[in-house]
Protein backbone atom coordinates (compact mmCIF):
# COMPACT_ATOMS: atom_id res chain seq x y z
CA UNK A 1 0.00 0.00 0.00
CA UNK A 2 1.83 3.03 -1.19
CA UNK A 3 0.94 5.84 1.75
CA UNK A 4 0.90 8.78 -0.30
CA UNK A 5 -1.95 7.55 -2.52
CA UNK A 6 -5.48 7.22 -1.27
CA UNK A 7 -7.34 3.84 0.15
CA UNK A 8 -9.53 3.26 -2.63
CA UNK A 9 -12.69 2.83 -0.54
CA UNK A 10 -16.43 1.01 -1.78
CA UNK A 11 -19.25 1.48 0.45
CA UNK A 12 -22.17 -0.95 0.40
CA UNK A 13 -25.64 0.38 1.61
CA UNK A 14 -26.89 3.56 0.46
CA UNK A 15 -29.33 4.64 3.35
CA UNK A 16 -30.19 7.08 5.84
CA UNK A 17 -26.78 6.79 7.60
CA UNK A 18 -24.62 6.24 5.37
CA UNK A 19 -25.84 9.04 3.13
CA UNK A 20 -25.75 11.26 5.49
CA UNK A 21 -22.81 10.37 8.06
CA UNK A 22 -20.89 7.62 6.44
CA UNK A 23 -20.43 8.91 3.05
CA UNK A 24 -20.00 12.12 3.72
CA UNK A 25 -17.44 11.93 6.42
CA UNK A 26 -15.40 9.59 3.52
CA UNK A 27 -15.25 12.55 1.05
CA UNK A 28 -14.05 15.17 3.33
CA UNK A 29 -10.68 12.70 4.19
CA UNK A 30 -7.97 13.22 1.96
CA UNK A 31 -6.64 9.27 2.68
CA UNK A 32 -9.52 8.24 1.64
CA UNK A 33 -11.03 7.82 -2.10
CA UNK A 34 -14.56 6.53 -2.66
CA UNK A 35 -14.73 4.69 -5.88
CA UNK A 36 -17.82 2.62 -6.08
CA UNK A 37 -21.25 2.59 -4.51
CA UNK A 38 -23.72 -0.59 -3.76
CA UNK A 39 -27.36 -1.30 -2.72
CA UNK A 40 -29.50 -3.61 -3.81
CA UNK A 41 -31.90 -0.40 -4.10
CA UNK A 42 -30.99 0.91 -7.79
CA UNK A 43 -32.63 4.47 -7.52
CA UNK A 44 -31.44 4.79 -4.33
CA UNK A 45 -28.05 4.17 -5.75
CA UNK A 46 -27.55 5.95 -8.45
CA UNK A 47 -29.59 9.03 -6.70
CA UNK A 48 -26.55 8.93 -4.33
CA UNK A 49 -23.97 8.38 -6.62
CA UNK A 50 -25.24 11.10 -9.05
CA UNK A 51 -25.15 13.46 -5.53
CA UNK A 52 -21.54 12.18 -5.10
CA UNK A 53 -19.97 12.14 -8.70
CA UNK A 54 -18.65 9.99 -10.63
CA UNK A 55 -17.84 6.62 -9.11
CA UNK A 56 -18.90 3.07 -10.25
CA UNK A 57 -22.08 1.04 -8.90
CA UNK A 58 -23.34 -1.84 -8.22
CA UNK A 59 -26.25 -3.82 -6.85
CA UNK A 60 -24.48 -6.56 -5.46
CA UNK A 61 -21.37 -6.36 -3.07
CA UNK A 62 -19.53 -9.37 -4.16
CA UNK A 63 -18.87 -8.15 -7.96
CA UNK A 64 -18.16 -4.71 -6.40
CA UNK A 65 -15.36 -6.73 -4.47
CA UNK A 66 -14.19 -9.01 -7.35
CA UNK A 67 -14.16 -5.67 -9.89
CA UNK A 68 -12.41 -2.68 -7.91
CA UNK A 69 -9.50 -3.45 -6.24
CA UNK A 70 -10.81 -1.69 -3.17
CA UNK A 71 -8.37 -0.93 -0.04
CA UNK A 72 -11.38 -0.50 2.33
CA UNK A 73 -15.10 -1.28 2.58
CA UNK A 74 -18.16 0.36 4.17
CA UNK A 75 -20.60 -1.96 5.07
CA UNK A 76 -24.04 0.06 6.58
CA UNK A 77 -26.89 -1.33 6.43
CA UNK A 78 -29.56 -3.76 8.29
CA UNK A 79 -27.42 -6.59 10.31
CA UNK A 80 -28.29 -9.12 7.60
CA UNK A 81 -26.08 -7.03 5.37
CA UNK A 82 -23.23 -6.66 8.09
CA UNK A 83 -22.80 -10.14 8.72
CA UNK A 84 -23.07 -11.03 4.91
CA UNK A 85 -20.91 -8.14 4.15
CA UNK A 86 -18.14 -8.88 6.79
CA UNK A 87 -17.90 -12.83 6.48
CA UNK A 88 -16.56 -11.68 2.25
CA UNK A 89 -14.15 -9.00 3.60
CA UNK A 90 -12.78 -11.20 6.13
CA UNK A 91 -12.51 -14.35 3.17
CA UNK A 92 -11.06 -11.60 0.99
CA UNK A 93 -9.31 -9.94 3.77
CA UNK A 94 -9.86 -6.83 2.34
CA UNK A 95 -10.32 -4.00 5.35
CA UNK A 96 -13.67 -2.89 6.46
CA UNK A 97 -16.18 -1.17 8.76
CA UNK A 98 -19.78 -1.74 9.32
CA UNK A 99 -22.35 -0.15 11.63
CA UNK A 100 -23.41 -1.68 14.84
CA UNK A 101 -25.31 -3.83 15.85
CA UNK A 102 -22.36 -6.10 14.38
CA UNK A 103 -24.79 -8.89 14.39
CA UNK A 104 -28.30 -9.80 16.39
CA UNK A 105 -27.42 -13.29 17.16
CA UNK A 106 -24.93 -14.78 19.25
CA UNK A 107 -24.16 -17.47 16.68
CA UNK A 108 -23.66 -15.17 13.80
CA UNK A 109 -20.90 -13.10 16.06
CA UNK A 110 -19.28 -16.59 16.99
CA UNK A 111 -18.69 -17.36 13.38
CA UNK A 112 -17.59 -13.57 12.34
CA UNK A 113 -15.30 -14.04 15.49
CA UNK A 114 -14.08 -17.38 14.31
CA UNK A 115 -13.23 -16.29 10.73
CA UNK A 116 -11.44 -12.79 12.03
CA UNK A 117 -9.44 -15.57 14.33
CA UNK A 118 -8.91 -17.49 10.62
CA UNK A 119 -8.58 -15.24 8.03
CA UNK A 120 -6.94 -12.21 10.13
CA UNK A 121 -9.14 -9.58 12.11
CA UNK A 122 -9.13 -6.95 9.06
CA UNK A 123 -12.88 -5.74 10.49
CA UNK A 124 -13.89 -2.68 12.54
CA UNK A 125 -17.08 -1.78 13.91
CA UNK A 126 -18.26 1.71 14.54
CA UNK A 127 -19.27 2.05 17.89
CA UNK A 128 -20.15 5.93 17.22
CA UNK A 129 -19.34 6.71 21.23
CA UNK A 130 -15.86 5.38 20.97
CA UNK A 131 -14.32 7.61 18.38
CA UNK A 132 -15.61 10.87 20.66
CA UNK A 133 -12.99 13.07 21.78
CA UNK A 134 -14.46 13.46 25.46
CA UNK A 135 -14.95 9.29 25.89
CA UNK A 136 -10.99 8.77 24.35
CA UNK A 137 -10.16 11.29 27.08
CA UNK A 138 -12.41 10.48 29.82
CA UNK A 139 -10.89 6.84 29.08
CA UNK A 140 -7.10 7.75 29.41
CA UNK A 141 -7.69 9.47 32.11
CA UNK A 142 -9.52 6.54 34.11
CA UNK A 143 -6.12 4.01 32.98
CA UNK A 144 -3.84 6.68 34.59
CA UNK A 145 -1.91 6.28 38.16
CA UNK A 146 -3.34 9.24 39.28
CA UNK A 147 -6.82 8.05 39.04
CA UNK A 148 -6.61 4.66 41.11
CA UNK A 149 -8.55 1.14 40.26
CA UNK A 150 -11.54 2.02 38.75
CA UNK A 151 -14.59 0.37 41.33
CA UNK A 152 -17.42 1.53 39.83
CA UNK A 153 -18.49 2.25 36.17
CA UNK A 154 -22.16 3.59 34.74
CA UNK A 155 -23.37 3.91 31.25
CA UNK A 156 -26.47 5.59 29.87
CA UNK A 157 -28.03 5.87 26.63
CA UNK A 158 -31.33 8.22 26.66
CA UNK A 159 -33.05 8.80 23.61
CA UNK A 160 -36.57 10.15 22.28
CA UNK A 161 -37.43 7.19 20.16
CA UNK A 162 -39.23 3.99 20.93
CA UNK A 163 -39.16 0.46 21.45
CA UNK A 164 -40.26 -1.16 18.10
CA UNK A 165 -42.79 -4.08 18.56
CA UNK A 166 -39.97 -6.10 15.60
CA UNK A 167 -37.14 -5.17 13.95
CA UNK A 168 -34.50 -6.86 11.97
CA UNK A 169 -36.75 -10.88 13.02
CA UNK A 170 -36.43 -9.89 16.51
CA UNK A 171 -40.16 -9.89 17.75
CA UNK A 172 -39.31 -8.19 21.26
CA UNK A 173 -39.98 -4.89 22.40
CA UNK A 174 -36.75 -4.35 24.98
CA UNK A 175 -34.73 -6.88 22.91
CA UNK A 176 -35.28 -4.88 20.05
CA UNK A 177 -34.76 -1.50 21.95
CA UNK A 178 -31.53 -3.45 23.34
CA UNK A 179 -30.26 -4.09 19.94
CA UNK A 180 -30.89 -1.04 18.10
CA UNK A 181 -30.23 1.20 20.54
CA UNK A 182 -28.52 -0.09 23.81
CA UNK A 183 -25.92 -1.06 22.64
CA UNK A 184 -24.31 1.96 22.36
CA UNK A 185 -24.14 2.02 26.42
CA UNK A 186 -23.51 -1.63 26.04
CA UNK A 187 -20.07 -1.50 24.19
CA UNK A 188 -19.43 1.94 25.79
CA UNK A 189 -19.57 0.11 29.46
CA UNK A 190 -16.83 -2.34 28.31
CA UNK A 191 -14.76 0.46 26.32
CA UNK A 192 -14.04 1.63 30.20
CA UNK A 193 -14.04 -1.47 32.67
CA UNK A 194 -13.21 -4.27 29.99
CA UNK A 195 -15.53 -7.90 30.03
CA UNK A 196 -17.79 -8.31 33.08
CA UNK A 197 -18.56 -11.68 34.48
CA UNK A 198 -22.30 -11.73 34.96
CA UNK A 199 -25.36 -9.36 34.35
CA UNK A 200 -28.85 -9.06 35.47
CA UNK A 201 -31.42 -6.83 33.77
CA UNK A 202 -35.15 -5.53 34.49
CA UNK A 203 -37.59 -3.22 32.93
CA UNK A 204 -39.72 -0.45 34.47
CA UNK A 205 -42.49 1.55 33.58
CA UNK A 206 -43.10 -0.29 30.57
CA UNK A 207 -46.06 0.72 28.11
CA UNK A 208 -47.06 -0.33 25.10
CA UNK A 209 -48.84 2.20 22.59
CA UNK A 210 -51.84 1.96 21.45
CA UNK A 211 -51.01 0.75 17.82
CA UNK A 212 -49.39 -2.20 19.47
CA UNK A 213 -46.45 -1.17 17.44
CA UNK A 214 -44.29 0.40 19.82
CA UNK A 215 -43.64 0.34 23.43
CA UNK A 216 -41.81 2.80 25.96
CA UNK A 217 -39.62 1.65 29.44
CA UNK A 218 -36.66 1.90 31.23
CA UNK A 219 -33.82 -0.99 31.24
CA UNK A 220 -31.29 -1.23 33.81
CA UNK A 221 -28.65 -3.31 33.84
CA UNK A 222 -26.11 -4.61 37.11
CA UNK A 223 -23.14 -5.28 35.91
CA UNK A 224 -20.28 -7.58 37.83
CA UNK A 225 -16.86 -8.54 37.21
CA UNK A 226 -14.54 -10.44 38.67
CA UNK A 227 -11.81 -8.38 40.90
CA UNK A 228 -12.87 -5.04 38.36
CA UNK A 229 -15.55 -2.94 38.52
CA UNK A 230 -19.28 -3.13 38.80
CA UNK A 231 -21.77 -0.45 38.20
CA UNK A 232 -25.29 -0.44 35.80
CA UNK A 233 -25.62 0.21 31.85
CA UNK A 234 -29.44 1.94 31.66
CA UNK A 235 -31.19 2.28 28.61
CA UNK A 236 -34.33 4.44 28.28
CA UNK A 237 -36.65 4.88 25.43
CA UNK A 238 -39.35 7.74 25.27
CA UNK A 239 -36.44 10.35 27.25
CA UNK A 240 -36.51 13.89 27.77
CA UNK A 241 -33.14 13.91 25.49
CA UNK A 242 -32.48 11.83 22.15
CA UNK A 243 -29.16 9.96 21.55
CA UNK A 244 -27.78 11.10 25.11
CA UNK A 245 -24.70 8.88 25.79
CA UNK A 246 -23.31 9.20 29.13
CA UNK A 247 -20.62 7.31 31.03
CA UNK A 248 -20.09 7.95 34.88
CA UNK A 249 -16.30 6.64 36.17
CA UNK A 250 -15.23 6.07 39.87
CA UNK A 251 -11.08 5.72 41.05
CA UNK A 252 -9.61 5.97 44.45
CA UNK A 253 -10.45 9.83 45.19
CA UNK A 254 -11.52 10.47 41.78
CA UNK A 255 -14.20 10.65 39.30
CA UNK A 256 -14.58 11.41 35.67
CA UNK A 257 -18.11 11.95 34.02
CA UNK A 258 -18.59 12.35 30.36
CA UNK A 259 -21.83 13.67 29.42
CA UNK A 260 -23.76 13.12 26.05
CA UNK A 261 -20.45 12.20 24.24
CA UNK A 262 -19.50 15.99 24.77
CA UNK A 263 -18.66 17.16 28.02
CA UNK A 264 -16.27 16.06 30.11
CA UNK A 265 -15.79 16.40 34.44
CA UNK A 266 -12.88 15.39 35.88
CA UNK A 267 -12.58 15.13 39.57
CA UNK A 268 -9.95 14.11 42.04
CA UNK A 269 -9.98 14.76 45.63
CA UNK A 270 -5.83 14.76 45.46
CA UNK A 271 -6.13 17.74 42.88
CA UNK A 272 -3.71 17.24 39.72
CA UNK A 273 -6.42 17.97 37.02
CA UNK A 274 -4.85 20.59 35.45
CA UNK A 275 -1.09 19.07 35.69
CA UNK A 276 -2.45 15.56 33.77
CA UNK A 277 -4.14 18.07 31.35
CA UNK A 278 -0.57 19.54 30.75
CA UNK A 279 0.95 15.99 30.23
CA UNK A 280 1.06 14.51 26.82
CA UNK A 281 -2.54 12.83 27.21
CA UNK A 282 -4.55 14.43 24.83
CA UNK A 283 -1.78 14.21 22.13
CA UNK A 284 -2.02 10.57 23.05
CA UNK A 285 -5.25 10.23 22.95
CA UNK A 286 -6.84 12.35 20.52
CA UNK A 287 -6.65 11.40 16.85
CA UNK A 288 -4.75 14.28 14.88
CA UNK A 289 -7.55 17.30 13.98
CA UNK A 290 -9.66 16.43 16.98
CA UNK A 291 -11.16 19.85 18.74
CA UNK A 292 -9.06 19.70 21.76
CA UNK A 293 -11.91 21.73 23.71
CA UNK A 294 -11.97 24.17 26.32
CA UNK A 295 -12.30 24.10 30.31
CA UNK A 296 -15.36 25.46 31.10
CA UNK A 297 -15.49 25.43 34.81
CA UNK A 298 -14.25 22.25 36.35
CA UNK A 299 -15.41 20.56 33.14
CA UNK A 300 -13.96 20.20 29.36
CA UNK A 301 -16.02 20.91 26.60
CA UNK A 302 -15.21 19.58 23.23
CA UNK A 303 -16.85 21.48 20.73
CA UNK A 304 -17.03 18.15 17.96
CA UNK A 305 -20.64 17.29 17.10
CA UNK A 306 -22.04 14.02 15.94
CA UNK A 307 -21.19 14.30 12.07
CA UNK A 308 -17.51 14.39 13.42
CA UNK A 309 -17.35 11.01 15.47
CA UNK A 310 -18.50 9.33 11.66
CA UNK A 311 -15.31 11.67 10.51
CA UNK A 312 -13.12 10.36 13.59
CA UNK A 313 -14.08 6.65 12.57
CA UNK A 314 -12.85 6.90 9.26
CA UNK A 315 -9.88 9.24 9.98
CA UNK A 316 -8.54 5.99 12.14
CA UNK A 317 -9.32 3.39 9.81
CA UNK A 318 -7.20 5.51 7.68
CA UNK A 319 -4.62 5.98 9.56
CA UNK A 320 -4.50 2.10 10.99
CA UNK A 321 -4.51 1.13 7.29
CA UNK A 322 -1.34 3.27 6.29
CA UNK A 323 0.48 2.38 9.48
CA UNK A 324 -0.42 -1.33 9.55
CA UNK A 325 -1.95 -1.19 12.87
CA UNK A 326 -4.82 -3.37 13.41
CA UNK A 327 -8.21 -1.73 13.27
CA UNK A 328 -10.34 -1.13 16.67
CA UNK A 329 -12.74 -1.93 17.72
CA UNK A 330 -12.16 -4.89 15.59
CA UNK A 331 -14.12 -7.74 15.09
CA UNK A 332 -13.46 -10.38 17.94
CA UNK A 333 -13.83 -7.14 20.10
CA UNK A 334 -17.44 -6.44 19.11
CA UNK A 335 -17.81 -10.24 19.78
CA UNK A 336 -17.54 -9.49 22.95
CA UNK A 337 -20.12 -6.62 22.85
CA UNK A 338 -22.40 -9.11 21.49
CA UNK A 339 -21.67 -11.26 24.22
CA UNK A 340 -22.34 -8.90 26.87
CA UNK A 341 -25.82 -7.63 25.12
CA UNK A 342 -27.24 -11.50 24.68
CA UNK A 343 -26.66 -12.20 28.85
CA UNK A 344 -28.51 -8.78 29.12
CA UNK A 345 -31.48 -10.33 26.59
CA UNK A 346 -31.17 -13.52 28.35
CA UNK A 347 -31.57 -11.48 31.29
CA UNK A 348 -34.29 -9.66 30.61
CA UNK A 349 -36.10 -12.47 28.94
CA UNK A 350 -35.80 -14.83 32.11
CA UNK A 351 -37.48 -12.00 34.47
CA UNK A 352 -34.14 -10.31 35.33
CA UNK A 353 -32.53 -13.48 36.74
CA UNK A 354 -28.57 -13.45 36.86
CA UNK A 355 -26.82 -14.37 33.80
CA UNK A 356 -23.23 -15.14 33.38
CA UNK A 357 -20.98 -14.34 30.31
CA UNK A 358 -19.59 -17.73 30.24
CA UNK A 359 -22.45 -19.38 29.65
CA UNK A 360 -23.21 -17.06 26.60
CA UNK A 361 -19.49 -16.38 25.14
N1 LIG B 1 -23.85 4.70 14.91
C1 LIG B 1 -25.00 5.32 14.98
O1 LIG B 1 -25.15 6.28 15.75
C2 LIG B 1 -26.14 4.86 14.13
C3 LIG B 1 -27.24 5.71 13.91
C4 LIG B 1 -28.27 5.24 13.07
C5 LIG B 1 -28.17 3.99 12.47
N2 LIG B 1 -27.11 3.20 12.72
C6 LIG B 1 -27.00 1.87 12.08
O2 LIG B 1 -26.81 2.06 10.69
C7 LIG B 1 -27.38 1.00 9.96
C8 LIG B 1 -28.18 1.55 8.79
O3 LIG B 1 -29.27 2.31 9.27
P1 LIG B 1 -30.13 3.20 8.25
O4 LIG B 1 -31.11 3.91 9.09
O5 LIG B 1 -29.24 3.98 7.36
O6 LIG B 1 -30.87 2.08 7.39
P2 LIG B 1 -31.55 2.22 5.98
O7 LIG B 1 -32.63 1.22 5.91
O8 LIG B 1 -31.89 3.67 5.70
O9 LIG B 1 -30.40 1.83 4.95
C9 LIG B 1 -29.97 0.53 4.71
C10 LIG B 1 -29.54 0.43 3.25
O10 LIG B 1 -28.93 -0.84 3.05
C11 LIG B 1 -29.36 -1.32 1.77
N3 LIG B 1 -29.17 -2.77 1.70
C12 LIG B 1 -29.85 -3.73 2.38
N4 LIG B 1 -29.39 -4.97 2.06
C13 LIG B 1 -28.40 -4.76 1.15
C14 LIG B 1 -27.52 -5.64 0.46
N5 LIG B 1 -27.57 -6.96 0.61
N6 LIG B 1 -26.61 -5.10 -0.40
C15 LIG B 1 -26.53 -3.75 -0.56
N7 LIG B 1 -27.34 -2.87 0.08
C16 LIG B 1 -28.25 -3.36 0.92
C17 LIG B 1 -30.83 -0.88 1.69
O11 LIG B 1 -31.33 -0.91 0.36
C18 LIG B 1 -30.74 0.53 2.27
O12 LIG B 1 -30.45 1.50 1.29
C19 LIG B 1 -28.19 0.17 10.96
O13 LIG B 1 -27.50 -1.03 11.22
C20 LIG B 1 -28.26 1.03 12.21
O14 LIG B 1 -28.20 0.25 13.40
C21 LIG B 1 -26.10 3.61 13.53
Amino acid sequence: MNKNTPLRIGAVGCGMLSSSMHIPAIMRIPELDLVALCDINPERLQAIASKHGATRTFTDMEEMLDNCELDGVSIVGPPSLHVSGAKLCLQRQIPFMTEKPLTTTLDEARELAELAKKYGDCGMVGFTSRFSPANRLARQISRSPEFGQISYIATTHLTQCSMPKSIWGIEDFAESFVKLHGVHAIDLWRFYGGDPVEVSASIAAFKVAEDGQSANGSILVHVRSEGGPHGTIHMKSGASHNGDINADVMGEWSRVRMENDQTLNYENARGGLRQMMADDILADTLLPDTPVGQFVGTGLQHFSYYPDFFRFEWMAFARSLQRGLPLSPSIQDAYKTTCLMEAICESLHGGGVSCQLSAVS
